[in-house]
Order: C-alpha cells, then sequence, then structure tokens
C-alpha cells in the first residue's frame, strides 16, 4: 500500500491503554492516522517521530462541545475510513448507585455516553461511505448478559452508548456506515487493572481485524475483538 492509497482512522482517547495500542496497530497495517489526546502523551509522540508523517496528534476532550466543534473545524475536508471513538472513564467497582454523588454519576455518562456520541454525531461526517463508525463499549455494557451485577454506574453509561449508537445508526441508516459497538475484553490497563487476562496488543489486534472482516459491512453490531456478536 503506497502512503497515498493509505486508510485514515481518526482515534479517540488515545494517550495510552487501548487507544494508544490501537494507533499502533494501524500505524502497522500501513494507515494514517490521527489521534487526540487531552493532555499530552510522550508514548504517542515517540510514536509520532518515527511514523514518516503517518501519526498526526490533535487535542479533544470529549466532554468539551466547543474543543469538538473545533477538531471538526481543523479537519474539515478530511476524508476518514474510520473513526473510533474510545475514550472513557471508570469508577470505584464497590460503589452502587444509590451511593454515588450525582456529580460522580453525571461524570461517568458525560465521558463514557454523551461526550463520545457527539463525537461521533459531529465527526462521523467525514466518514465516507462505506467506512466505519466504532466505540468502545464493554461486556458490561449489555443489558442482557447482566447477571453479575457491579459497577452500576459504568453499565449504565455503556448501555446508553449502545443504544444511541443503535439510534443514530437508524437514522443514519442511508449513508453506508458500519457502526460498530466494539467490546475489548477485560483488559490489562490503568482502567482493566493488573488482573485482567488479556494484554493491549492481543485486544487491540484482535480489534484491528474484527474491523478489517466488517469493513463496508453497513448496518450496527455490538461485538468483541474476537467478532463475536454480543446481545445488546
Ligand atoms: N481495560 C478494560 O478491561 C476495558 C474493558 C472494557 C471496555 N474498556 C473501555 O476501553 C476504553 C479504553 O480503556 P482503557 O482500558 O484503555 O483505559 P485507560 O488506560 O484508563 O485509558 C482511558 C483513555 O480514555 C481517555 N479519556 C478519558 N476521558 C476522556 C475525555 N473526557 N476526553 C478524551 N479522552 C478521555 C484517557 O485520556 P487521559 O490520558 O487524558 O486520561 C485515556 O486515553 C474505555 O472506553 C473503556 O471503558 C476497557
Amino acid at each position: 500500500m503506497t502512503s497515498s492509497e493509505a486508510s485514515t482512522v481518526l482515534i479517540v482517547g488515545a494517550s495510552r491503554g487501548l487507544g494508544l495500542g490501537l494507533v499502533r496497530r494501524h500505524l502497522e497495517r500501513g494507515w494514517r492516522v490521527i489521534a487526540t489526546v487531552r493532555g499530552r502523551s510522550e508514548a504517542l509522540d515517540a510514536l509520532a517521530a518515527e511514523a514518516d508523517g503517518r501519526l498526526a496528534v490533535e487535542t479533544l476532550d470529549v466532554t468539551e462541545p466547543e474543543q469538538i466543534a473545533a477538531l471538526a473545524e481543523r479537519l474539515s475536508g478530511t476524508r476518514l475510513d474510520l473513526l473510533f471513538v474510545n475514550a472513557g472513564v471508570t469508577h470505584n467497582p464497590a460503589q452502587p448507585i444509590g451511593e454515588m454523588s450525582e456529580g460522580e454519576f453525571m461524570h461517568v455518562l458525560r465521558s463514557n455516553a454523551y461526550g463520545p456520541i457527539r463525537v461521533v454525531e459531529r465527526l462521523g461526517e467525514l466518514v465516507t461511505a462505506g467506512g466505519t463508525v466504532a466505540v468502545m463499549t464493554s461486556g458490561l455494557g449489555s443489558v442482557a448478559n447482566n447477571e453479575s451485577g457491579g459497577l452500576e454506574a459504568y453499565r449504565a453509561s455503556k448501555a446508553a452508548l449502545n443504544t444511541m449508537l443503535r439510534s443514530l445508526a437508524v437514522r443514519k441508516g442511508d449513508r453506508r456506515i458500519c457502526y460498530l459497538a466494539v467490546d475489548p475484553g477485560w483488559v490489562l490497563t490503568d482502567m482493566g487493572g493488573p488482573e485482567a487476562p488479556l494484554d493491549v496488543d492481543t485486544s487491540t489486534r484482535g480489534i484491528a481485524d474484527m474491523l478489517e472482516a466488517r469493513r463496508g459491512q453497513a448496518g450496527v453490531a455490538f461485538v468483541t475483538h474476537e467478532n463475536k456478536v454480543v446481545p445488546w
């Protein structure tokens, strides 16, 4: 693949963990990558220094609508083959919903649902027909599979994200876009913690393979890093 033919991906929330892993995978596979951070990421800067101009770093906090608008403005005219909104937060797992302040609850919802879907709404317009819009959800966002409980606000936020992605996919059904809610598995990151059974490379390699396999398949699906369908 020559650089003039290279596909372009925008990865939102790429400073560390799974987002950074997704940047690595797409660079390895010859893509041009635009990656966003809130502050600085030395790891991402190091990748950019070795990427022969194929990695551009932008700034975005998904909870700040004016930053979403400013990025859309800066990227206007860019054609994306893939938009991947990875940004997300968790909370104290021992905290049931009744013990969480409204402020903490709203922070989780804003970071995991409202912010990411606003990014999809605005920056998804840059994705060309035949392209893909993906959000990083979680297996915990499946309402149907919730038999163990726990992480109540986090589950609710990812279920909200999934539902809004489905609604948006229906609303924009004529655009021939593949919309995906992606469950990365339980992964060794700052969020996943040291007990997680999967490393970032394994999860993100699986996600990149799954994205390639589903490329061009318009519609909406909730899938794992192993390309298995998850019940909503
Ligand atoms: N690890 C797992 O086991 C697991 C399982 C299921 C789903 N997930 C999901 O996978 C995604 C990535 O998680 P991770 O494990 O890689 O977590 P992580 O290591 O904690 O990384 C989270 C990423 O999201 C960014 N972020 C958080 N809030 C943001 C905001 N308001 N605006 C922009 N960026 C923001 C962080 O940026 P900063 O560096 O600026 O904080 C960081 O790049 C999340 O959506 C998470 O819910 C993870």
